[in-house]
């Protein structure tokens, strides 16, 4: 019962089902994927997951317990993390500064929190980053800054939203070898939401596949790339997906 789940969760917006009834498990030291075309729910999931959003219906359990009721603070403290779509650090501060403010946040002294987030930066591989204006780094730079930011406290599942947005094919390699490793190394449980469904298929234990907030499919990588169910999903979707990578490995 060592899991992160989503149990039968169901979102309504003014009237919009942006989920229904969607079941998901993360275990740790697992990768999941969340895929689905554009406003498939992906992100609504995980504003449910870190308490941003409460669901309309269903539950989500921390290891056996319901977490219903959780501000997002009370969320990371309990051991879930995550990062936003387009980051969200605190662009005026230096990079170390980021971390270090999570770390006290999360109750850590100054000194604890320094001292954690040196470790990070070095483990996250920007050590030498430390000092410089989170805001006027390139975007490859930043995803690892917001992920080590994430790391601080060591939670046990990571929820990842896009993080391999606008990366060459070389960054998206090298942002899949640090997920890996925040799985192996750290024992984290990650759910990661991603576009490049190439680099989701390579790297994934589990894939969940959404669609207009309903789980169409989910399996391992072999059963999503075999599955026609997924491929109409995106081929009735606008032409910002990854569908040449789904062809070339189906
Ligand atoms: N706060 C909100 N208020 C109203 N509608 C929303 C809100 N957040 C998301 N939606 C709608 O819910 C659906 C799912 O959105 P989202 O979870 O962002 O999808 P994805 O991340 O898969 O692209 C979309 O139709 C979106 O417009
Ligand atoms: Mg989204």
């Amino acid at each position: 019962m060592s899991h992160l789940s989503a149990d039968k969760v169901s979102v309504s917006f003014a009237g919009l089902k942006a989920l229904s009834g969607v079941d998901l498990t993360v275990a740790p030291g697992q990768i999941v994927g969340l895929i689905g075309p554009n406003g498939a729910g992906k992100t609504t999931l995980v504003n449910v997951l870190t308490g941003f959003q409460s669901a309309s219906e269903g539950a989500v359990l921390l290891e056996g317990q319901p977490l219903s009721g959780l501000k997002p603070h009370e969320v990371r403290r309990a051991g879930i993390a995550r990062t936003f779509q387009g980051g969200r650090l605190f662009r005026d501060l230096p990079v170390i500064d980021n971390l270090e403010v999570t770390g006290v946040g999360l109750g850590q002294s100054r000194a604890a929190a320094i001292a954690e987030a040196e470790e990070m930066l070095d483990w996250v591989g920007i050590g030498p980053l430390a000092g410089r204006i989170a805001g006027a780094l390139p975007y490859t730079d930043e995803r690892r800054v917001a992920i080590g930011r994430a790391l601080m406290g060591r939670p046990k599942f990571l929820l990842l939203d896009e993080p391999a947005a606008g990366m060459s094919a070389q960054e998206a390699a090298e942002l899949s070898a640090l997920i890996r490793r925040i799985a192996t190394e750290m024992g984290c449980g990650v759910l990661l939401i991603e576009h490049n469904v190439g680099l989701v298929l390579g790297l994934c234990d589990h894939i969940v596949v959404l669609d207009s907030g309903a789980v169409i499919e989910s399996g391992p990588p072999d059963a999503i790339r075999a599955s026609e169910k997924v491929r109409h999903a995106y081929m009735g979707s606008a032409a910002d997906i990854d569908l040449p990578v789904l062809e070339v490995e189906a």
